[in-house]
């Protein structure tokens, strides 16, 4: 049979002109013995497979999803976590918060300060309910970014005290299992930032300790420089039990593979989710096996659910950062996922390199996924320019339209035929075709062979699984409302206000003790955090839209204690982490009664200020008005001054914000902008 495709091929190709690439798939025929791959566990099977995962978080990347109306929001979960549905993910990683700026915002911590502890805060924990409302099995895996101040006992690390950081994290998982009956699978030591071996031994036996000996372990978040340390240090061997490795570029150390530990990309992808994301995607979820023999890989990040002006536009599986109109996008890595996680559990097994796994002769690679009764093949041929991700350099590599032929064999060789199913990416405007299932492949003496053209993804499966599940189109997609207002009365205590992203500090929305105010919105962070970046001074939150240039802007503002202030502020630059660099305009009151316009939240550059009658223990209304180069502030309605701004200052998000990281209120929040 190979012989005479081989022969149709070469009369084929005379017909056309002979050219190096004919010349090479006639060749790959003529010694067939490089296109035959052996699918075999007569050898024995290789690593665990532990699944495909999404990360909620370092920081704020789920931020709008929560806000999103019904039936927008139950639709987007599904197509992120229904099992047999749309990328039917494994595990949710989430950031465990600490009230620091972690990328895309801060999250909040559920202890702002030693005696504070509340587990209601934030939207990880409805996440991971609804994760597991999904999908029972799915796995959660905790990791901080920042942490409160506290923590840090004014030395700004972690590991100045590192029974009260264990201490801290362990409150966090028996919070999770106590308030929301959510048992923490896998825990991290500190996002990308350096580990500490003495930690990492207490934080292991600690667990042990507490009824958590089935959480596994994960170092370091970072690159590969621990698995030297584990080579030296038993008893942090035994501490670890996952080396975790970010942006790893498919590749591993022998270090690391000397540890005989299991090793994952516990994050990975971090590129815009267009189709060269989506070919990046399925070229790392094959290939961080082949080539690194890694068991699973996380996507940073899960959804793109803040707003596309903040850093790392779209980096998710899907897109959905428009609660005001309850647009989403299911982009292309939701279906590449699918493609692996419909068709395999963790737990199950991969196939060892040579006998199921590897790359194919003209490029791309294939994995096999295996349990005792059933068996599942992933290939795919995504070629250098359609699969670049962010990180690292992808190094120059050819991939050619090729016919492969797979020899099953071992317990597989029974196997009468496979359910296929296809995807093909297309570019410059053509509709990629994701996840068909086609006609299955008949197996025949224990062979088939697949003719694999460029940018495509099979999988080919005993499991008569697999659903490409689809909603009605959801509503349009429209800019951020220019008339908006929100007096925070409609939301759960510990919530965070609709479409406010916090770049510096937390805002919750809090009781008032207030009966004309009801529930407000509180600056609630103590103390500047243990960065994992660098947050501003001012506690900052971010609304609207970043093209918006003139605007009118009002809210309710309470100070409740000396030395403090509260800020409105419109065309705000630069979120996430040069927020501490943004600029804009900014009306600040303090406490004592002075205000001050600024242009740059570092409060450097004053445009103008004065003094106010301003007391504090009272509720007053801060207004401002941005109309081309000039700025107007007003109290409770009265102007207190016009001031003219510099050129440069022309569009950029609405903020509000407090002074220093103490508790201050705001309640009614008004804009109308000019579109
Ligand atoms: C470290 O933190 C623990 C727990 O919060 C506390 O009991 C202990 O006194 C602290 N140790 C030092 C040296 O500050
Ligand atoms: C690791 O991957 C290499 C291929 O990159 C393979 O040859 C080797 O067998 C694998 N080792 C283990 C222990 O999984
Ligand atoms: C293998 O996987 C299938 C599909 O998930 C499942 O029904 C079956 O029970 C599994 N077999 C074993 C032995 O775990
Ligand atoms: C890819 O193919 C081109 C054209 O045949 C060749 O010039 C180049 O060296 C190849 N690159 C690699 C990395 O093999
Ligand atoms: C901001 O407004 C512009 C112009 O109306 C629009 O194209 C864009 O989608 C809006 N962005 C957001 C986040 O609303
Ligand atoms: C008010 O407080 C600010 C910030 O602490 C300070 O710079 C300013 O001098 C104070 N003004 C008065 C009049 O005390
Ligand atoms: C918002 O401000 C506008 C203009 O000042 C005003 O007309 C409107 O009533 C305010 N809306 C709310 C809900 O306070």
């Amino acid at each position: 049979m190979i012989k005479q495709s081989a022969t149709l091929i070469s009369t084929t190709m005379s017909m056309l002109f002979i050219s190096y690439f004919s010349i090479i798939i006639v060749l790959c025929f003529i010694q067939s013995s490089e296109c035959v791959y052996n699918i075999d566990d007569s050898s024995g099977v290789g690593r665990i497979f532990d699944g495909i995962g999404g990360l909620s978080g370092g920081g704020a990347t789920s931020r709008l999803l929560v806000n999103y109306a019904e039936p927008e929001r139950s639709h987007i979960l599904d197509y992120m976590f229904l099992p047999q549905f749309g990328a039917s993910l494994h595990i949710l990683k989430v950031e465990i918060g600490g009230d620091a700026q972690s990328t895309d915002g801060t999250e909040s911590s559920h202890m702002h300060s030693p005696d504070d502890e509340n587990y209601q805060r934030g939207y990880e924990w409805w996440l991971m309910k609804e994760a597991k409302k999904r999908n029972p099995s799915i796995k959660l895996y905790g990791l901080p970014w920042g942490f409160p101040g506290w923590i840090g006992n004014g030395n700004g690390s972690p590991y100045s005290n590192i029974t009260m950081t264990v201490d801290y994290i362990l409150r966090w998982m028996k919070g999770a299992q106590k308030y929301h009956g959510l048992y923490i699978d896998y825990i991290g030591i500190w996002n990308e930032r350096i580990y500490n071996k003495g930690y990492i031994k207490l934080l292991k036996k600690t667990l042990n300790e507490n009824g958590f000996e089935k959480t596994m372990l994960v170092a370091s978040d970072n690159k590969w420089e621990i698995s030297t340390d584990i080579l030296q240090d038993t008893e942090l061997a035994k501490a670890v039990d996952i080396i975790g490795i970010h942006y790893p570029g498919t590749k591993t150390t022998d270090d690391t593979l000397k540890t005989g530990k299991t090793i994952w990309s516990s994050e990975d992808y971090s590129t815009f989710n267009d189709e060269v994301g989506g070919g990046c995607w399925a070229r790392i979820l094959n290939q961080n096996y082949v080539n690194g023999n890694m068991t699973s890989t996380i996507s940073w990040n899960l959804i793109a659910s803040y707003y596309n002006a903040l850093p790392y536009t779209r980096n998710g599986l899907m897109t959905a950062n428009e609660p005001w109109s309850g647009h989403y996008d299911v982009d292309t890595p939701i279906w590449v996922s699918a493609h692996t996680t419909q068709f395999t559990q963790p737990g199950w097994n991969y196939l060892k390199h040579g006998s199921g796994a590897g790359h194919l002769d003209k490029g791309g690679s294939y994995v096999t996924i295996v349990n005792e009764t059933q068996l599942t093949m992933i290939i795919e041929t995504m070629s250098h320019d359609h699969s670049i991700c962010i990180r690292p350099k992808l190094p120059a590599y050819n991939v050619t339209k090729q016919t492969a032929t797979f020899h099953l064999k071992g317990t597989f060789s029974s196997i009468q035929s496979l359910n296929v199913w296809k995807s093909k990416f297309k570019y410059g405007g053509a509709k990629s075709e994701m996840f068909v299932q086609m006609q299955p492949v008949k197996v025949v003496n224990g062979e088939f062979t697949v003719n694999l053209d460029l940018d495509e993804i099979y999988t080919l499966t005993t499991s008569t699984a697999g659903k490409k599940g689809q909603y009605d189109e959801p509503p349009p997609s429209s800019p951020f409302p220019i008339i908006y207002s929100d007096n925070f009365d409609d939301y759960d205590e510990f919530s965070e206000g609709s479409n406010f992203a916090d770049q510096s500090g937390v805002f919750e929305i809090r009781q008032s003790n207030d009966a004309d105010h009801g529930l407000v919105m509180r600056q609630v962070a103590a103390s500047y955090p243990v960065i994992w970046c660098q947050d501003s001074n001012s506690p900052v939150s971010f609304i609207g839209n970043s093209s918006w240039k003139d605007v009118s802007m009002s809210v309710d503002a309470f100070l409740e204690k000396d030395g403090t202030g509260v800020m409105v502020g419109a065309r705000a630059t630069n979120g996430g982490c040069k927020i501490h660099k943004s600029h804009g305009v900014f009306f600040w009151i303090l406490s004592n009664g002075t205000y001050l316009l600024t242009a740059d939240i570092d409060k450097l550059e004053v445009y103008t200020k004065g003094t106010v009658g301003v007391a504090k223990n009272k509720w007053f209304n801060i207004g401002l008005i941005v109309m081309e180069r000039q700025a107007t502030g007003s109290i409770d309605g009265r102007d207190i001054f016009t001031h003219s701004l510099y050129e440069d200052t022309v569009n950029g998000f609405l903020a509000i914000g407090t002074l220093t990281f103490a508790p201050s209120m705001f309640d009614n929040f008004n804009i109308t902008a000019t579109a």
